[in-house]
């Protein structure tokens, strides 16, 4: 096994080299980032935003949509060939979603690419660079592209689920799987403990913690099954730890983030069942409630969940837990219900009404964000119409509204794409019109009423505001005293610029 030796690994940490990371995608992807960041800089990397600078670019990619996939491809198409053209030294390396959508594949279609880690490898990315680094330092020759077309990449510690992925090769293009790589990283024990505790992201007064990741659900348009593999969930005592910690470090809100956080539990890391009976929070209501009521955390939110699973138990926290966010994103996708039913949603719309209605009245104030899609295979004008009409209809406050894009290999592949990008286009301009306008007829509604606002940073604009979130999510810029960073105050809403509250202070 070649492990480097000590000295070459003080010449790697005395040199500083310069790592760039670039992230597309979701909050999960962010959130990685993040850990590689912080577990490079632990040995010695610097970090830059500039890839010219760079030693080392690393793209943490997203396959949800084509359009994400080839501004990831664009890149590392550009990466490629700097490093082909004059940067020979130049580390690249991919993770993300696209490492666990292509895998080798990428290897081959880009031979200068010096890694591929997939998302529940992302541990394993500081080794991989530093054994390329060192192989590198060690005067191993550069690999000869076309004499490197016979190497095989190597596949690393296939996780039983089949969806790890970590292959790398040696700059010279030998393939040796190296034992340092071979940690099946989701089934070792302590995996989360070192993931999370890498420094999870944080922004300000907020911090972000992946709880768990993957996901069950079977919608058919969606690549994310694929990518991520199945759903595996932290332990809720581990997580309530880790909270504590963050609160002992002065953060004030914690963001719980998973592909389908309300499903929390099925099944934990490690596959212990014995997890099960643990006196610990063991489903998503009782672990946000406990959180909630960690000292010092004062407000919760999530990321994101399925309709299908929001329960009247988590509204019911949501009502009865001072602490946790009255906002919630909540996926429709479709207003018709054969659309839903060929993308495997396991809702009616009606069923969807009753839940929002519910959530409503249980939570009154909370917002409702949503996600949809227009022009999935089949959809008619009139099928569309009836989406139009739910979004009229549900007043969400806020929707991300997306033009559907066939994924390779997911359950959708095999059904016709069929709405014309034209058509798709118009749909999705009809619907971004009308939510602007029902966002603003929703947030109209708020000027003039007080609400309990949490300072999370100061206002870029001016140095005498700060910013801040309702417990809805909503923003509010305050006139307001830099010591309340951090604080929960009453604020009157006065008025609404965009998406922006501007409010004063009730009490100072
Ligand atoms: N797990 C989350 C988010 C998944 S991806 C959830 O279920 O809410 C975020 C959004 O991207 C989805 O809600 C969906 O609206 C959209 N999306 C997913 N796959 C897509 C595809 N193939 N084409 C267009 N939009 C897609
Ligand atoms: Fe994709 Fe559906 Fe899972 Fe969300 S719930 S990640 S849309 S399969
Ligand atoms: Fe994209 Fe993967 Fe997130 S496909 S949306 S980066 S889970």
């Amino acid at each position: 096994m070649n492990t480097p030796g000590t000295d070459q690994l003080r010449e790697i940490e005395k040199s500083g080299k310069r790592v760039c990371i670039q992230t597309f995608g979701c909050q999960m992807n962010e959130y990685d980032s993040e850990v590689v960041k912080a577990a490079l800089e632990k040995q010695g990397y610097v970090l830059t935003d500039s890839e010219e600078a760079a030693d080392v670019v690393i793209l943490n990619t997203c396959s949800v949509r084509e359009h994400a996939e080839n501004k990831a491809f664009n890149k590392l198409h550009l990466l490629c060939r700097e490093k082909k053209n004059g940067r020979p030294n130049l580390t690249v390396g991919l993770m993300g979603c696209m490492a666990d959508n292509y895998k080798e594949k990428l290897l081959k279609d880009f031979p200068q690419l010096d890694f591929v880690a997939g998302t529940r490898n992302v541990m394993d990315v500081t080794r991989l660079v530093k054994e390329i680094e060192e192989k590198r330092s060690r005067g191993v020759p550069p690999r000869n592209d076309s004499a490197g077309q016979d190497a095989q990449p190597t596949r690393l510690g296939l996780a039983r689920n089949g969806t790890q992925t970590v292959i790398a090769r040696s700059p010279a293009g030998a393939t040796k799987q190296s034992k340092s790589l071979q940690l099946a990283a989701i089934s070792k024990e302590g995996w989360w403990e070192e993931y999370a505790e890498t420094v999870p992201r944080r922004e300000g007064v907020r911090a972000f913690l992946p709880i768990m990741t993957g996901c069950d659900n079977l919608c058919t348009y969606c690549i994310v099954p694929k990518t991520r593999g199945r759903e595996v969930s932290m332990r809720g005592g581990e997580i309530v730890d880790q909270v504590k910690k963050l609160a002992d470090q002065g953060y004030k809100e914690i963001q719980l983030l998973g592909q389908n956080v309300n499903s929390y539990g099925r099944r934990y890391v490690g596959e212990d069942e014995s997890y099960r009976t643990r006196k610990e929070p063991n489903r998503f209501p009782e672990l946000v409630a406990a959180v909630s009521q960690v000292p010092g955390i004062e407000r919760v939110s999530w990321m994101t969940s399925h309709p299908k699973d929001a329960s009247r138990e988590l509204f019911e926290v949501m009502r009865d837990y001072p602490k946790v966010t009255h906002w919630f994103h909540l996926p429709v996708q479709s207003g018709n219900n054969r659309i839903l039913k060929r993308m495997g949603r396991e809702y009616t719309i009606e069923e969807f009404h009753e839940k929002l209605e519910l959530l409503r009245k249980l939570v009154p104030g909370a917002a409702v964000s949503t996600d949809m899609i227009v022009g999935f295979s089949d959809e008619t004008d009139e099928e569309f119409e009836e989406t139009r009409r739910v979004m009229e209809k549900f007043m969400f406050d806020s929707a991300f509204i997306f033009k559907y894009s066939l994924r390779k290999g997911t359950p959708a592949d095999r059904l016709p794409d069929n709405v014309q990008q034209a058509v798709k286009e118009e749909r999705h301009r009809v619907l971004l019109k009308l939510q602007k306008e029902v966002s603003r007829k929703v947030n109209d509604a708020w000027i003039g009423r007080q609400a309990d606002v949490l300072f999370s940073g100061r206002s870029r604009v001016s140095d005498q505001d700060l910013i801040g979130e309702m417990r809805n999510h909503k923003r509010v810029v305050v006139k307001a005293p830099a010591a309340f960073m951090g604080n929960v105050k009453q604020v009157r809403l006065t008025r609404l610029k965009d998406e922006t509250f501007y409010g004063e202070l009730c009490e100072v």
